[in-house]
């Protein structure tokens, strides 16, 4: 599949700009636990998966650059001397802002063509946004030679996401992308930014997405608004971020917060510990201990850090009524997108059956079933 997308972008590439392009891959992440624990210095526990963006570019000479979003089928030429951020919401601020923060490290690079297209749905949890960015930063790093390490690619992803989309994402996301590996997860400290790889073979489980195909509005700012809440209260701590925290720290300023702040702090610190657990209970190969997990993470989304929605509460109150489901709960930011559900093998199509009739009949929408293997991280491609 993804060599299709690879054909076709490059055959785009070639028939608009009559140059052979270097091409990039960059991959969506799955997230087994571990939400909104990124930005208070805490674990996760992503993966890249076989589903990304496709990038591919060239040095222009025409005296300015030109972006193409093939999906979108949108193009925009821009100068690299003028840029700021567009309209809330455009396509073009992903890739503004990734330029725009190589800059801002005194990185010189020249005008290029870029042609991009994805396979992962937007709005569905996988970063396809942070894809889109790592291929952006990576494919510009290989063709102005800026040296620029893994590292360092991903921070200027990220603050591209926070100076140019206007969210303040952690650093998850443009982590897994880059940094991907093959068949498995990475177990990563948000405050070091390293990682531990688990290999991720389950005799005979596997992990499925379910995508609500809903996207909720005021997600970003909703986002944020927690964000802030994180950070105010780690501030009235005295701490650098909530990972620093234990329930017996929050409990002793319980009288300067908002309840529902405070059930907000109270999610993350418990959320991390379960990151911790988790990979503990992978270690062990204790799939139901995982799985318990992953669905005390969905209920700690929904009620204390009210980040779900009726439509990812239904899949999981689905998966939850099939024995064969050790776990599942929403997966990224929330207010929409996928669940990630932990299941037997030998159920899945049973499973997927009856959740798919019986979400068409509550919504009188589709929901989609996403297979996905893991797979390595932000590379070029042939
Ligand atoms: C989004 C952000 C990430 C992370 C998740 C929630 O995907 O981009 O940084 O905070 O939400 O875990």
């Amino acid at each position: 599949m993804i060599r299709n997308l690879i054909q076709q972008v490059k055959e785009e590439f070639k028939k608009t700009f009559k140059k052979e392009p270097i091409c990039v891959f960059s991959p969506g992440r799955i997230n087994i636990i571990g939400e909104h624990t990124d930005y208070n210095d805490g674990f996760v526990f992503p993966a890249a998966v076989d589903k990304g963006i496709v990038a591919a570019i060239q040095k222009s000479d025409r005296g300015s650059c030109t972006a193409v979003a093939l999906d979108l089928d949108s193009t925009i030429e821009f100068e690299l001397d003028k840029l700021k951020p567009s309209k809330k919401g455009s396509w073009e601020n992903y890739v503004f802002g990734v330029v725009a923060e190589i800059q801002n490290r005194n990185k010189i690079i020249g005008d290029f063509y870029i042609i991009f297209k994805g396979n992962i749905p937007g709005g569905a949890g996988m970063s396809s946004s942070a894809a889109l960015e790592n291929s952006v930063v990576f494919g510009l790093n290989e063709l102005f030679d800026l040296g620029l390490t893994k590292h360092e690619m991903i921070l200027i992803s990220q603050k591209a996401e926070h100076n140019y989309v206007g969210v303040n994402c952690g650093i998850m996301d443009q982590y897994a992308s880059m940094f991907g590996i093959k068949d498995n997860a990475l177990h990563l400290d948000c405050r070091t930014i390293q990682s531990k790889p688990y290999k991720i073979d389950f005799k005979d489980h596997q992990f499925i997405l379910i995508n609500t195909n809903v996207k909720h509005t005021l997600s970003e700012s909703a986002y944020n608004d927690r964000r802030s809440a994180c950070e105010n209260i780690s501030a009235l701590l005295g701490i650098k971020a909530l990972r620093d925290a234990t329930e017996a720290d929050l409990e002793k300023i319980i009288e300067k917060v908002t309840p529902s702040n405070y059930r907000k702090a109270l999610y993350v610190i418990q959320e991390n510990e379960r990151t911790l657990k988790a990979a503990k209970a992978i270690e062990d190969n204790d799939l139901e201990r995982l799985g318990k997990l992953i669905y005390q993470s969905h209920a700690g989304l929904l009620d204390q850090y009210k980040v779900s929605c009726d439509e990812l509460d239904f899949l999981v109150a689905q998966a939850k009524k099939n024995k064969h489901v050790l776990g599942a709960r929403m997966m990224g930011g929330g207010f929409g997108g996928c669940t990630i559900n932990l299941i037997a093998r030998t159920e899945v199509n049973g499973f997927t059956e009856t959740v798919s009739k019986a979400y068409k009949k509550k919504y009188g929408k589709e929901c989609s079933i996403y297979f996905i293997e893991l797979s390595q991280g932000t590379h070029l491609v042939k």
